[in-house]
This record gives structure tokens, C-alpha cells and sequence, in this order.
């Protein structure tokens, strides 16, 4: 059967029943079998806990196997375990709190409504005789799933973080806002206003954007298990991190995988770890928050995310401020704080501005050639600290400056004498390292070859057929050669054996190999895909992007 059959009868399936919830219903989180379930059992309304280390604290939500995917009241929907959640005679849905309170309400009281119903698609519905009244697709709180239309005068929320879709077809990520920190044209060329755009997550794994001035819809992601599996579950979410993406779900399972993520690095999310917060990776992929300097303490010890304070306040030492040197650091900016903070500037003069303005609290030094200093005099600073990043920052402080123990100043005895450049080490890991994927990618085609296709293969095909660039992410090559890629450098470098996969020279060289470890991580975490680009007769090109790259080729 052709896929797109395929899911055609599949999407019919999910979309065409309904269950009806009569006037009068209560849903209580003491008696979990209080709930309203779609007629293919697929979506139900349940009161489920907001998390296994709280068990007390409630969300009254449209759940997938476990999965909310709406939220009464979205975040600020949180209720303890003698809430209701009911569906008045009036018609008006409303949630409340132990004690009575009012929490959140549909507004629908005396609007002619005869009962709610619960669909297949996971559309919460309330309808009089004619006309939709308020359904939960139209009041998206952080997801968005299959079929829903997303439109300008909606948003997802999550903590200060939103989404939202302009009227130029941009969608953007904003913090507290304002702060954009990802933004995503329709095209390079496209200069204008659409006329009622609006975005649709398929469930095949497309995100689409859709407009009567469009004649295609133009795809503007997709999940890396783009078309694959037949009972899976789809969806878009702005998840509490900033970051949005996009999930699937087998049913039943209760757990979703992540497919596909607006940015690319978590560390790149403003504000993620809170003010003063400097993002940075320790030792594994895991983004970990960590203050500035010793000047300065956790606001809240056990939780990291929650930012940085001064130990001492830059008012209790009028006489006595510095500029502390933090390398490899930069501090986020983005629009609208962009056109008022950027000036072109070296990097001895990027400090000099700072300690000479005093509302200036701190500086970055883009030193990547584009001559750009960040002059932050904002009140509140998100940072990102990386080895790969030449960036250098300056933030003042109350003399003393006490820089944080580097970690080879925390093991002395690993550390060996330095002799190589920084760019050199980089240069020649990097190489290696595009060397280990293409041979990684040439061994796993030629495996391939010898296999029967799946679904996703022949559905990669098709695409081949059309033009279109097949995309492999990173983890599925991985997984796609495991069982011969045991001899390879991403597998010695996950035992630790970094000296099997340098250079011999280097090695010889005596390296500092904490140096030489940085540089391989911070290389590894960037080759977020491999695009496999068909060429004439049967060759293929297999090529490593970054995201900006991605975005281009897409484009084509
Ligand atoms: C809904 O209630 C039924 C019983 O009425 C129960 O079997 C089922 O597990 C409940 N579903 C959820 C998601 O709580
Ligand atoms: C509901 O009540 C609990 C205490 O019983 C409280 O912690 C919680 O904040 C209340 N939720 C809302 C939304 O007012
Ligand atoms: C349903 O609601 C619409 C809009 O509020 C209204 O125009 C219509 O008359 C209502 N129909 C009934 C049967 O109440
Ligand atoms: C509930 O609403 C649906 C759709 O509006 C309608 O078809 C159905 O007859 C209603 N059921 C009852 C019991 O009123
Ligand atoms: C689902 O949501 C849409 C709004 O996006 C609404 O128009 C539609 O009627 C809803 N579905 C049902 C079955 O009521
Ligand atoms: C849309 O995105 C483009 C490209 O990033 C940008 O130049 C443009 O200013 C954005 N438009 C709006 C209204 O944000
Ligand atoms: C960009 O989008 C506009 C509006 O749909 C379209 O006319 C134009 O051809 C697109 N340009 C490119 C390079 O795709
Ligand atoms: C697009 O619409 C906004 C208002 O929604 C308006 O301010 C802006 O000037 C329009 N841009 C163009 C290019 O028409
Ligand atoms: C989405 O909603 C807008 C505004 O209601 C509408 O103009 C557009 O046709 C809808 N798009 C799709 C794909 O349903
Ligand atoms: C970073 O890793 C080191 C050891 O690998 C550990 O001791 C330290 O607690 C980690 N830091 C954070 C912030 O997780
Ligand atoms: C941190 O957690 C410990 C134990 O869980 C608690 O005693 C302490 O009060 C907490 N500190 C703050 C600042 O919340």
C-alpha cells in the first residue's frame, strides 16, 4: 500500500469518532478512573501529576498514554489532589482548586452547549448545535499535535519561553517576550506579509506552513524519523528548557524520543541558566549552569538553573570594581538587544568601553573576524562557555577577580606540558574526525546495499526520486553501523582511548590530551547530520553540516 494511502485511512481513523461528555461530568485526580477517553482509547482527560517526585500536585490535561498534551491553564494550572475538573450545567468547563478556587475556565457558560466531546485526534470540543464554541486545538498550551492548525494569534508557552508564528511566515522563539533567540524565515528571499499563515505538524513528521498565497506549502522541519512506523505519535512541543521540538510516541508505551529541535545547541537558549548563568558541556552532552566566577554563588544551591548572584554587590565597592577575563566565553544577544548592544570594537577596547560606562555590566569579544563587541548593560546576562569558542568575555566585579579552577588545574597530575597550538589540535582532531564519519557512512552504505530495504529506505527513495536531499541524523548513522564500527574513533573515544584516534604525530608530540578532549567533544556535538546528496548515475555525496548549512541546502 502506498504510504500516502497509508496514512491517509490512518489520519481518517484517528479523526472521525468522538466521545461525547455529558453536561455535569467530574473529573477528580483521587479516582484516576474518572476520565474522559477518546473512542479509539487513543486520548483521554485525566488529572496525571506533574511529576514522579511530586505526586501530590496535579494538571488536569489531555494525555497520549501518559503524555499531556494540553494543559488546563497551561503552567499555572497546578492543583493539589481534593482539585476538580468539570464540565458545568452551564456549559462553561472549569478547573478548581482543593480549596474552591477558581484556577482556569473555558468561558462558556450560557453559550447553547450541549455537551463536550473528546475526539480522536485529541481535539477537546466544545460545540453548540452549530458552530464550534472553544476546543483545546485552538487554545494550544506548549504542544501542538497532527492536524491542529497553528495560527498568528496563537502562542505555546513554557515558563518565560514562547513560539509564535509571524505574519511574514517567520517562527520564532522568544524569551520573557522579547528576546528572540531562534528565528526561522520561510525563505532567504522573502520579504513581506503572508495573508493568514498557518502551521501544520503532519503525521508523517513534517511541519508545514500553509497560506493562500503559498501554492505549495512550504516544509519547514522535519523529524529525523520523517514517514517511518504506523502506530506513532507526532508532536511539537516548547519544552520547559526553551527549546522547541518535535517528539514521537509509540502508543502505549508512555515514552516519547526527541526527533528534531529548533536549537541546535541548548547552550544557545537564553536564559537557560537563569541570570548570570554561564552554559557550558561537562564531559558528556549534558548542558550543566555554572556561575562566572568565584565572585559569584548560586542563587538557589540546589538549583543550578535558577542563575548566579554577586557574592558582593558592585554598590558596596564603588572604588574598587575590575573587569575579570573569562575565556571562551560569550554572553548571549540577540534582537531586539542586538542593534543596541553591538559595536565594532578590538578586543583590549571591547573591555576599556565596558569599564569606562557605568551602566556597562559586561562585555564579550566575538574575536571569530567580524571585529564585534557585545556591550551588555542589560540586567539580566545568559552565557555560554565552550573550548572551540574564541570568544572572550569581561564581567565586572568587586576586586579581588577570582576565575573558577580550570579542570586541569583540578587533576595537576594528568596534565602534561603544552606545546601545540590551540587551532592546530582542533585542525587535525576535526579532520580525523570527518575522516571516522565518512568512513563510518561509506561502510554503512555498502552494508546497506546489501540489505532489503524498509520502510524508511524506500521512503528515503522516493524522496531520492523527487530531488530532494535524504537526511540521516547523526544517531542514526550511529545506530545504523553498529556491529562493525567497534575499530572507529566515535567508539574510542567513548572508552576513553583518545590516543587511538589522534593524529600519531600529536601524539607523539605530547599533547595536552585534556586539551585534545575538549576539542574532539565540542567537534563531535556539532556535526548534528550527514546529508547524503544523490548524485548523477549511482554515486552519492556524504557530507557533515552544521544547522546553518542544513537550512541553505534546504533551500535548494
Ligand atoms: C479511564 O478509566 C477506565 C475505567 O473507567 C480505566 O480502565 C482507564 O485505565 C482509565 N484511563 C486512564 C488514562 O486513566
Ligand atoms: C492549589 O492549592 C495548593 C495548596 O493546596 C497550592 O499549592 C497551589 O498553588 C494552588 N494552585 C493554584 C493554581 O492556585
Ligand atoms: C451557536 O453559537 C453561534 C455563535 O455564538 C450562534 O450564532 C448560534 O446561533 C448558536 N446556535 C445555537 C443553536 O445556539
Ligand atoms: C454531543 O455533541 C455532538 C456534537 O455536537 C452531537 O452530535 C451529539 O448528539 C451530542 N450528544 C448529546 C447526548 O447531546
Ligand atoms: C477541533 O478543533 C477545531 C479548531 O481547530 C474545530 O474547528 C473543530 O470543530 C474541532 N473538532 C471537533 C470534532 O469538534
Ligand atoms: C523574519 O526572518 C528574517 C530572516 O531571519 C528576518 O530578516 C526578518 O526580519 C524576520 N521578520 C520578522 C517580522 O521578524
Ligand atoms: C520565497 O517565497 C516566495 C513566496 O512564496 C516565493 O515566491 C519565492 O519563490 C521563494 N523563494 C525561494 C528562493 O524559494
Ligand atoms: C506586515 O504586517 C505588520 C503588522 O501586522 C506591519 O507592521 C508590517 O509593516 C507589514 N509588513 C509588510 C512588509 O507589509
Ligand atoms: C488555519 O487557520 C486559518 C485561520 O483560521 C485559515 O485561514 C487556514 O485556512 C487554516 N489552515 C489550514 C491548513 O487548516
Ligand atoms: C562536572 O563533572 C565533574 C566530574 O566529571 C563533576 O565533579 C562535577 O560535579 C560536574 N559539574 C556539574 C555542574 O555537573
Ligand atoms: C536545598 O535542599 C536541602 C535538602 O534538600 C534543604 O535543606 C535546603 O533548605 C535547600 N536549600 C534551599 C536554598 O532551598
Amino acid at each position: 500500500m502506498p504510504l500516502s494511502i497509508f496514512f491517509f485511512i490512518h489520519f481518517l481513523f484517528y479523526t472521525t469518532s468522538y466521545a461525547d461528555i455529558p453536561l455535569g461530568s467530574t473529573l477528580t485526580p483521587s479516582n484516576p478512573n474518572t476520565n474522559w477517553t477518546s473512542p479509539n482509547n487513543v486520548f483521554s482527560v485525566t488529572f496525571i501529576p506533574i511529576s514522579s517526585t511530586n505526586p501530590t500536585s496535579f494538571s488536569a490535561a489531555i494525555s497520549f498514554s501518559g503524555i499531556p498534551v494540553w494543559k488546563a491553564g497551561g503552567d499555572f494550572g497546578i492543583v493539589d489532589s481534593s482539585a476538580r475538573f468539570e464540565l458545568q450545567l452551564s456549559g462553561n468547563l472549569r478547573l478548581t482548586n482543593g480549596s474552591g478556587s477558581l484556577v482556569w475556565e473555558s468561558r462558556t457558560s450560557n453559550k447553547g452547549i450541549s455537551n463536550g466531546t473528546l475526539d480522536g485526534s485529541g481535539n477537546l470540543s466544545l460545540r453548540n448545535e452549530s458552530v464550534t464554541i472553544w476546543s483545546s486545538f485552538d487554545n494550544p498550551t506548549d504542544t501542538i499535535l497532527p492536524g491542529q492548525n497553528f495560527t498568528t494569534s496563537k502562542s505555546l508557552r513554557s515558563g518565560l519561553y514562547s513560539f509564535l508564528l509571524l505574519d511574514s511566515g517567520n517562527l520564532s522563539l522568544r524569551w520573557n517576550s522579547d528576546v528572540i533567540y531562534w528565528n526561522q524565515a520561510l525563505n532567504s528571499s522573502f520579504r513581506g506579509n503572508l495573508s493568514s499563515p498557518g502551521l501544520v505538524l503532519q503525521q508523517t513528521g513534517v511541519l508545514q506552513l500553509f497560506d493562500s498565497t503559498l501554492s505549495v506549502p512550504v516544509n519547514m522541519a522535519y523529524s529525523s524519523d520523517y514517514g517511518e512506523g504506523t502506530d506513532v505519535l507526532r508532536f511539537l512541543r516548547l519544552d520547559s528548557d526553551g527549546n522547541l521540538r518535535i517528539y514521537s510516541s509509540g502508543r502505549g508505551d508512555g515514552t516519547s524520543t526527541e526527533r528534531w529541535a529548533a536549537v541546535s545547541d541548548q547552550c544557545k537558549v537564553y536564559g537557560w541558566c537563569g541570570n548570570f548563568g554561564i552554559c557550558s558541556y561537562n564531559d558528556s552532552s549534558i548542558p550543566v549552569c555554572g556561575c562566572p566566577s568565584q565572585n559569584f554563588e548560586f542563587s538557589d544551591p540546589n538549583e543550578s538553573r535558577k542563575g548566579c548572584k554577586r557574592k558582593v554587590e558592585i554598590e558596596a565597592c564603588p572604588s574598587n570594581t575590575a573587569l575579570l577575563e573569562l575565556d571562551h566565553t560569550q554572553f548571549l544577544t540577540y534582537p531586539p538587544e542586538l542593534s543596541s548592544q553591538v559595536v565594532i570594537l578590538g578586543v583590549s577596547a571591547c573591555r576599556e568601553n565596558c569599564r569606562g560606562g557605568g551602566s556597562c555590566v559586561a562585555s564579550t569579544a566575538l574575536a571569530d573576524g567580524t571585529g564585534r563587541c557585545y556591550l551588555k548593560v542589560s540586567s539580566f546576562l545568559s552565557g555560554w562557555q565552550s573550548p572551540a569558542l574564541p570568544s572572550k568575555s569581561f564581567i565586572k566585579i568587586c576586586s579581588p577577580g577570582l576565575l573558577n579552577p580550570s579542570p586541569s588545574t583540578v587533576n595537576p597530575n594528568q596534565r602534561r606540558p603544552r606545546k601545540q597550538q590551540d587551532w592546530v589540535v582542533a585542525v587535525v582532531v576535526a579532520c580525523s574526525l570527518v575522516g571516522v564519519v565518512l568512513l563510518q557512512g561509506g561502510v554503512w552504505l555498502w552494508c546497506c546495499r546489501k540489505t532489503p530495504m524498509g520502510l524508511s529506505a524506500q521512503h528515503a527513495l522516493l524522496e531520492y526520486v523527487s530531488g530532494a536531499p535524504v537526511q540521516f541524523s547523526y544517531k542514526e548513522l550511529q545506530r545504523s553501523t553498529k556491529g562493525f564500527k567497534d575499530k572507529l574513533g566515535a567508539v574510542e573515544f567513548e572508552r576513553g582511548n583518545v590516543n587511538d584516534i589522534v593524529d600519531e604525530r600529536l601524539a607523539e608530540d605530547q599533547v595536552d590530551m585534556e586539551q585534545v578532549t575538549r576539542a574532539i567533544k565540542s567537534t563531535l556535538s556539532q556535526l548534528r547530520e550527514i546529508v547524503m546528496l544523490p548524485h548523477r548515475g549511482s554515486a552519492w555525496t556524504m557530507i557533515l553540516i552544521d544547522d546553518a548549512a542544513k537550512k541553505k541546502l534546504r533551500r535548494k
